[in-house]
């Protein structure tokens, strides 16, 4: 995008604000705007971070002045996108560095995989051994190489010939060793049902493989895809389900299958309808008076999107502009902040990718449409003995969303029960915050049905040991600062019944104190249960909820 077209853009957003207040929905017409803004927004940010020395940006976690690698590529890709100045320059400059780094021993498992960061010793000598997801993340072969491909397919006019030809070598060593990975050996997770890197490969896969003519490469990119979309078309849904960071990712990936493959190729054919089904299924599950998606959250970064940056709500900032979405004014406050680096990208795709999604969902994005229910479901083989059954009952200011699943990991596929919340509720309180509630995850089964104004979960194989805990946020910042049971709760009765003991303990995990650490940079209040000593019933517990005044 040139600063003429960012203008433009700019202008376009002054006329949709204008026109929003007039209609009921706004102007799907004003995404150019609303992407400019994003774009704009995200390379001040990143500007910030940018040494010019190196050519790199300097970690955005102030990491006593190292760099990284990854938000460095897509602050490459902003750069080319705005194009002011010596941002081109600059652009070349830190995707040839990024090569440079890249990892070149062909018979390692690491091979074509892209640093962490370029001060890092050599991955795989005895000091620094190779440590998958540690001193080397395999996904960053997808997302590099995806920055990589984006940036050749709409700026090649701004891409010097050898660098060009650089990038293409990059491009194909890196799917070469993407083609290394397969889930359950060598300590690889990389199932289809890991849908964000799964999508990335199949697609940088098939992307390199047409361009540079290797047919192996191009049928490997079908195959993966094919089982990816085997997966998907099962219920319509992502089996990383309903993660506000990951499905962002998958959305992104999946409308470079759809933008840039042919209809011959599988990704061609399906990222589309991909696209749509994706985000009817979270339009379902919105409720934009909370501004939220209701659980279950396969993998979050948070229990709130109005306080932690997921990719989703930049999606949704580009649609319904950044007013209307899940952003703080300061995005670079909010938790996981360091995600806004892929603003870009975002950005860049939304033209494109926002077109393919329907009115409903789209509406569903800007206003609640009344209550109701929702039912479906989604697999991760091989870590799901059965689809996962997913229930939510959507009300304006009550939403309440439980998945039952029967794994052999605790904390779903990604075995982390910081990330899987299999049962939450949420609420807007009085100051127009919003309160939540998440089952922690410590069970390999569970059965939980979200209802009108109840969940009910069940540990089907628990015992009189098992414990249910409920971490419960802190209050909004005039509300109550202590809580001791569910009457100091702000906004919300809580009843409750079923096998447990109904005498419960209340603990504080806080910033710098309390019982245990935040999770996610959350604070919370831990309600736990305990069964009672000797119980043989099945470990239950039923909730109902009531939205109160206090
Ligand atoms: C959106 O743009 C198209 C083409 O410029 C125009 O025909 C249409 O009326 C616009 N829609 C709205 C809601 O403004
Ligand atoms: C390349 O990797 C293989 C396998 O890890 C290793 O045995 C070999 O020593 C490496 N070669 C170099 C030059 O580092
Ligand atoms: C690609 O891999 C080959 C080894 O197969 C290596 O010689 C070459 O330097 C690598 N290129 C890049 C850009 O990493
Ligand atoms: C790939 O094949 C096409 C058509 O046969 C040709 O135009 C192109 O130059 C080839 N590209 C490479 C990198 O070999
Ligand atoms: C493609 O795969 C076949 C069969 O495995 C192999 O013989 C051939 O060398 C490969 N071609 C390329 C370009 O890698
Ligand atoms: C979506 O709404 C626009 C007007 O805002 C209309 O032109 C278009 O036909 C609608 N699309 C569908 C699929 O209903
Ligand atoms: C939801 O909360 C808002 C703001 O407090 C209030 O105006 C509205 O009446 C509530 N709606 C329902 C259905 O309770
Ligand atoms: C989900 O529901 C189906 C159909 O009722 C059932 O066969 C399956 O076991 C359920 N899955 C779980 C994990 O409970
Ligand atoms: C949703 O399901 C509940 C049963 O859990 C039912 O009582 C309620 O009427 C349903 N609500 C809607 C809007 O369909
Ligand atoms: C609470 O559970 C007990 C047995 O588990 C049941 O008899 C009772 O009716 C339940 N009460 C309510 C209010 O659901
Ligand atoms: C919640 O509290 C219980 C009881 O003190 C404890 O066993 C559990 O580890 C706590 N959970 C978390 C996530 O802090």
């Amino acid at each position: 995008m040139t600063i003429s077209a960012l203008l433009h853009g700019l202008r376009i957003l002054i006329l949709a604000i204008l026109c929003v207040g007039a209609a009921s929905h706004a102007n799907r017409n004003a995404t150019a705007a609303f992407a400019a803004n994003l774009l704009q927004e995200s390379m001040s940010w990143m500007d910030m971070y940018y040494d010019a020395e190196v050519g790199y940006l300097y970690s955005l976690d102030a990491a006593a002045l190292t760099h990284e690698t990854r938000a460095s590529a897509w602050y490459a890709a902003g750069l080319f996108a705005r194009n002011e100045g010596d941002d081109v320059e600059q652009a070349a400059r830190i995707v040839r560095n990024v090569i440079d780094g890249q990892h070149r021993n062909v018979s390692s498992q690491w091979f074509g995989d892209y640093q962490i960061y370029p001060e890092e010793p050599t991955v795989g000598t005895k000091q620094y051994p190779p440590k998958i997801y540690n001193s080397w993340d395999p996904n960053w072969r997808g997302f590099v190489g995806t920055t990589f491909v984006l940036i050749l397919e709409e700026f090649s006019h701004l891409v010097p010939y050898d660098l060009e030809k650089y990038i293409l070598e990059s491009l194909y060593n890196t799917s070469i060793g993407d083609s290394y990975r397969v889930g359950g050996v060598d300590g690889d997770n990389l199932y289809p049902a890991y849908s964000n890197p799964s999508i990335m490969r199949a697609f940088v896969s098939g992307w390199v493989g047409r361009r540079l003519n290797d047919s192996n490469m191009t049928s490997a990119g079908e195959t993966d895809a094919r089982e990816v979309i085997n997966l998907f078309t099962r219920a319509n849904t992502l089996s990383e389900f309903n993660s506000g960071t990951y499905a962002g990712v998958s959305l992104f990936a999946l409308t470079l299958w759809a933008k840039y493959l042919p209809e011959s190729s599988l990704m061609g054919k399906y990222g589309a309808s991909m696209i749509q089904n994706t985000w009817a299924s979270l339009g379902s599950l919105y409720n934009a008076n909370l501004k939220n998606v209701a659980g279950p959250w396969d993998r979050s970064y948070g229990y709130d999107m109005n306080r932690y940056l997921s990719i989703l709500a930049l999606q949704i900032w580009t649609l319904v502009g950044k007013k209307n979405a899940p952003i703080n004014a300061k995005p670079y406050a909010m938790g996981h902040k360091d995600d806004f680096a892929i603003g870009p990208l975002i950005a860049i795709i939304a033209p494109f990718h926002n077109t393919l999604i329907e009115n409903t969902t789209y509406n569903a994005l800007l206003a609640f449409p009344g209550t109701h229910n929702v039912s479906t479901s989604a697999f991760s083989p091989p870590y799901d003995t059965y689809p996962r059954n997913i229930t939510a009952w959507l009300s304006a200011n009550l939403t309440i969303g439980a998945e039952s699943f029967s794994e052999n990991v605790i904390g779903g596929p990604s075995i982390n029960s910081k990330s899987f919340n299999p049962a939450v509720v949420q609420w807007a309180r009085k100051d127009g915050s919003v309160g939540w509630l998440t089952l922690h995850a410590q069970v390999k089964q569970l059965v939980a049905v979200a209802g009108k104004q109840m969940l009910d979960l069940t540990y089907p194989s628990g015992n009189d040991r098992s414990t249910f805990c409920f971490l419960v946020s802190t209050n909004g910042r005039m509300g109550k600062r202590d809580v001791a049971s569910w009457a100091d709760v702000e906004g919300l009765d809580v009843t409750v019944n079923g096998t447990v003991n109904m005498d419960y303990t209340v603990t504080f995990n806080g910033l710098v104190g309390g019982a245990g650490d935040t999770i996610n940079d959350f604070e919370f209040w831990n309600f736990t249960y305990r069964m009672p000593a000797g119980s043989t019933e099945k470990p239950r517990v039923l909730l109902q909820f009531e939205l109160s005044e206090s």
